[in-house]
């Protein structure tokens, strides 16, 4: 007997012979055309677990299933037995073992489409095959300009076609991270990366694109549509045969999703250097700044990390013009009005910490009605750092400490680590496993600086409006592989803090 092992299989087709992925009692399906071969091989039946359905003609240069067999036939020859039973428009081109926990959807963190147009001279039929030969000449810019409101995190209700019921904790927000147009002569490929698509949304995407490029509509008819303002498009779907399912997105080989940060705390910084890169007044850098929030706090909450704390604004942040000060309030007061639900949906709890009794009053009061909207969330707690300072807190500390000794309400000697801790604002939050910074700077300016006694550090060179989940992901796979010794020899020692009884 031999043992089953799991293995992923990286699969290419051409999407035009098949009736779509998912299984079919008629019909040619990926999936049934795999089973069949499966089956053959081991004798009895197979079944695999796709990363994710593709519809009747959109092709995958990169699709990823999962199945479980008898560890008795080796990857390689593997591919070769399954490669021998395909037809020639569907080919195995890795199997590799993964571990038990691996799982195809399940463990992706996103996918990544190519959407291939053309226009103007007539396509060689091995192109014609996997192009959109458009009726006219597009105007790029108009359909660049229109892909700049698609990226980020947005409700895409309207870009879905029927059949996707939005269910699931996300609903229908997905966060776009990548969306490039990328011309060359009369063809241009539109590159769509996101953490999830909704069924048809590339294609609805691309035929709402095709509107602005044809001169019918204007981007603010699309950022309507990702705004929820109007309602679906009365585009059309880009067929399905310009559309391949480039690769499924996964957590870098080897993160050991046991070895993750229970708390990671960000420094965001570079929001003035990408404005400044782009032309643009800084407060464009702090919007595009609170898009990568959205993206990185969900992000943190899919890989069920336990807090994430952010450091929005610093005491020291007061000596900024007044202008930007008013601009980052102003923004902090559209985050409390408009993430609220996207909160709510992935289940986190929003924790501000700092020197709250300073901010506007209105301020506070959106901040203490977050508080009470978020109580009931189970996953992540998004600890927002406002008018904080890591000196300040420690200062409080001595104050009360001080007060309560001369009251004869405190023996001195009976002030440890853990009574301190008690006194700071992050009081019932483990400390900080990683601090990450981004924008090359390599300081703490004054943030958590009690709690970070023990955090692994990562400085990224990536300006925060350009941070992806994806990068969220590299600093936490750069963690799980480092080892943590607390001031020990021995790995796997205790925690500060962990002792037991
Ligand atoms: C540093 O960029 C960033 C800040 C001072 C604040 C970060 C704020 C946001 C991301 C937006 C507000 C967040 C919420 C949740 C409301 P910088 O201006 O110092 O950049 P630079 O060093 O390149 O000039």
């Amino acid at each position: 007997m031999h043992p089953n092992v799991r293995l992923a299989l990286v699969l290419c087709y051409l999407g035009g012979g098949f009736c779509g992925w998912q299984r079919q009692r008629l019909g040619r399906s990926v999936q049934g055309e795999l089973e069949a071969a499966l089956t053959r091989l081991y004798g009895w039946p197979i079944t695999i677990h796709g990363a994710g359905r593709t519809d009747a003609g959109v092709h995958a240069a990169g699709q990823v299933a999962h199945l479980d067999v008898p560890d008795r036939i080796p990857p390689t020859g593997l591919r070769s037995a399954l490669n021998s039973l395909l037809g020639n428009d569907l080919r195995v081109m890795a199997v590799r073992r993964v571990g038990e926990g691996f799982h195809a959807r399940a463990s992706a963190t996103g996918k990544r489409y190519r959407y291939r147009l053309a226009w103007g001279a007539p396509l060689p039929p091995w192109e014609a095959q996997r192009r959109w030969l458009l009726p006219g000449d597009p105007d790029l810019a108009a359909m660049a300009d229109g892909l700049a409101a698609i990226r980020g995190t947005h409700d895409f209700a309207a870009f879905a076609l029927s059949g996707h019921s939005g269910h699931g904790r996300r609903g229908t927000v997905r966060t776009v991270s990548l969306a490039e147009l990328r011309r060359h002569g009369r063809q241009a490929d539109l590159v769509l990366e996101g953490d999830g698509f909704l069924r048809g949304m590339v294609r609805r995407l691309t035929g709402a694109l095709w509107e602005l490029g044809r001169g019918a509509r204007d981007r603010g008819w699309i950022e309507g549509l990702v705004s929820g303002t109007v309602d679906r498009p009365p585009a059309p779907t880009a067929p399905a045969h310009g559309l391949t399912l480039e690769r499924v997105l996964y957590p870098p080989a080897g993160l050991d999703l046991t070895r993750l940060p229970r708390h990671v705390a960000v420094i965001m910084d570079g929001n003035g250097r990408w404005a400044r890169q782009r032309g643009l007044p800084r407060v464009e850098g702090h919007r595009a700044g609170i898009k990568t929030v959205r993206e990185v706090a969900e992000a943190a909450a899919r890989l069920e990390l336990g807090v994430l704390t952010i450091y929005a604004f610093s005491t020291e942040n007061w000596k900024r013009p007044t202008w930007e000060i008013r601009t980052l309030m102003g923004l902090l007061r559209e985050y409390l009005q408009r993430e609220l639900d996207v909160l709510v949906d992935n289940g986190i709890r929003l924790r501000p910490i700092g020197r709250l009794e300073a901010l506007e009053p209105d301020i506070q009061q959106g901040l203490a009605r977050a508080v009470e909207a978020t109580r009931h969330g189970t996953g992540l707690t998004l600890q927002i750092a406002l008018n904080y300072s890591g000196r300040s807190e420690l200062q409080d500390a001595c104050r009360t400490a001080a007060r309560l000794a001369a009251r004869g309400e405190l023996d001195p000697e009976t002030i440890d680590e853990p009574w301190v801790a008690a006194q700071l604002a992050t009081a019932g939050s483990p400390d900080p496993d990683l601090l990450i910074r981004t924008s090359g700077e390599q300081r703490i300016s004054n943030f958590l600086l009690w709690q970070i006694a023990y955090a692994e550090l990562y400085f990224t060179p990536v300006l925060w409006p350009d941070f992806r989940a994806r990068d969220l992901i590299l600093a936490v796979a750069d963690f799980a592989r480092r080892e943590r010794r607390f001031g020990g020899v021995l790995e796997g020692g205790a925690r500060p803090g962990d002792e037991e009884g």
